[in-house]
């Protein structure tokens, strides 16, 4: 057993790990992270492609903003379509503000190079991981790497371990609610070897189901489809998929761009929020406290809201002053509850639910004259580009 000592030891090399450490070492705070997969595993993770203006600015301000500037595109705002139209909502003309296009996978790349440079301490492929005296000043971190037991001593303990992770899951039971919302259909999503055959995001309402097209690079498009929750890949041969974009993303006089399927998956949506981001000396940061569907794009986005909020929380307390880490929890989850409304708002009036016969139609039918009002009102569409592209933080 090799004991080490630390300020704030984190649980998982994610975006919210890997940001969090990052974040505190430009703050002179020691971190250690402790991560269950590979770094090649973390790597290749596919999954996010939007960020805000605020977390461009965050990564801009930690030095990370180099690779977002030369390969990163800005929007200026998303396409909204349904009865088979397509519709501008210029964030930029509404409210002056842009979103980025730039993969979750390429955040992570660009940390940790980052940490890789500065000789960071992150143990990966760490097994057994678990989270002990939560509810003393001197937590601990214990696990197994290279058949070796480890011990960690730090001031806190982070829980950036993702929805699945065990921070969550230590704390007691009757000390935590959980507020839980599932969806009856999922994403199956993929990326294709193709340029995108749009500018911008398109958001589409189709009587077959949702439909998006966004994309990675100049070169590479992603897009997803509304498939039932039961569906698995078999069922999703690429003619299929290609057949179902055609059909859904269609609209007279464009022509949706074929690619090779380099990457294919299917992702269930949820909305989930924990009612306590702190406890004791542990706090919770991203996915490991909150989940949205991704339809908002802002599950990547809350988890650099938190760590923006806990860096800033954890320097003070260094500096002596306590009131934003004891208001931390509170102040994460309120904002937290905000992005939820708006990330429900946009899965439920832009998805085909065919759970209940009897209302799905009428359902379909006022979905659209919801999407009439917000393409027909700038009031809506102020509100929806604040939304979409970012509470500040
Ligand atoms: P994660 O990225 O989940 O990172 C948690 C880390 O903790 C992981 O590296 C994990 O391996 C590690 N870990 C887990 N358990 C342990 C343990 N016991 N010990 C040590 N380490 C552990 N959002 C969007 O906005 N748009 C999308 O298209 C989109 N697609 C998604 C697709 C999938 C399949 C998933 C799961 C999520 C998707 N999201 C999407 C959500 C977005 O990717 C997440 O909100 C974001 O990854 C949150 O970052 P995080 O660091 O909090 O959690
Ligand atoms: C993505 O590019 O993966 C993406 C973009 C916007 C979303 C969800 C996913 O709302």
């Amino acid at each position: 057993m090799s004991p080490e000592n630390t300020r704030v030891a984190i649980i998982g090399a994610g975006p919210a790990g890997l940001l969090l450490s990052w974040a505190l070492r430009d703050a002179g705070i020691d971190s250690i992270v402790v991560e269950n997969r590979s770094q090649d595993y973390v790597l290749a993770r596919i999954r996010a492609g939007v960020l805000e203006q605020s977390a461009v600015e965050t990564l801009t301000r930690l030095g990370l903003g180099e690779r977002i500037r030369t390969e990163g595109l800005e929007h200026d705002g998303i396409y909204l379509q349904f009865r088979g139209e397509r519709h501008h909502v210029d964030f930029q003309e509404l409210i002056g503000r842009s979103v980025t296009v730039y993969g979750q996978q390429e955040v992570v790349k660009d940390l940790i190079a980052a940490h890789n440079a500065a000789g960071s301490t992150i143990y990966y492929e760490a097994a057994d991981v678990a989270v002990h005296d939560l509810e003393s000043s001197a937590p601990r971190v214990t696990f197994t790497h290279a058949d070796e037991a480890h011990e960690i001593t730090a001031d806190f303990v982070v829980g950036a371990d993702g929805f699945h992770g065990v921070c969550r899951a230590s704390i007691p039971r009757e000390a935590i609610t959980l507020y839980d919302r599932s969806y009856p259909y999922a994403w199956l999503g993929i990326l294709a070897n193709v340029a995108p055959s749009t500018d911008e995001l398109i958001y589409a309402l189709h009587e077959d189901g949702f439909a998006m097209h966004s994309m990675r690079s100049p070169h590479v498009s992603r897009l997803y489809l509304q498939v039932d929750t039961a569906d698995s890949l078999d069922q999703w041969p690429d003619e299929r998929i290609w057949e179902n974009l055609h059909a859904r993303l269609g609209v007279p006089g464009w022509t949706l761009q074929e690619g090779e399927i380099t990457d294919k998956s299917i992702t269930p949506m949820r909305s989930f929020v924990a009612s306590r981001l702190a406890y004791g000396s542990l706090f919770l940061a991203g996915d490991a406290g909150h989940i949205v569907p991704p339809t908002g794009a802002k599950g990547l986005n809350s988890a650099i809201a938190d760590v923006t909020m806990l860096a800033a929380a954890l320097a003070a307390h260094y500096a002596d002053d306590d009131a934003l880490l004891s208001g931390y929890g509170e102040a994460a989850l309120r904002r937290q509850w905000r992005v939820q409304q708006f990330s429900q708002w946009m899965t439920d009036l832009l998805h085909r639910n065919r759970t209940d016969l009897q209302t799905m139609e009428f359902d379909y039918q006022s979905q659209l004259g919801r999407l009439d009002y917000v393409t027909g009102s700038v009031h809506a569409q102020r509100e929806l580009a604040e939304q979409y592209s970012g509470l500040p933080f």
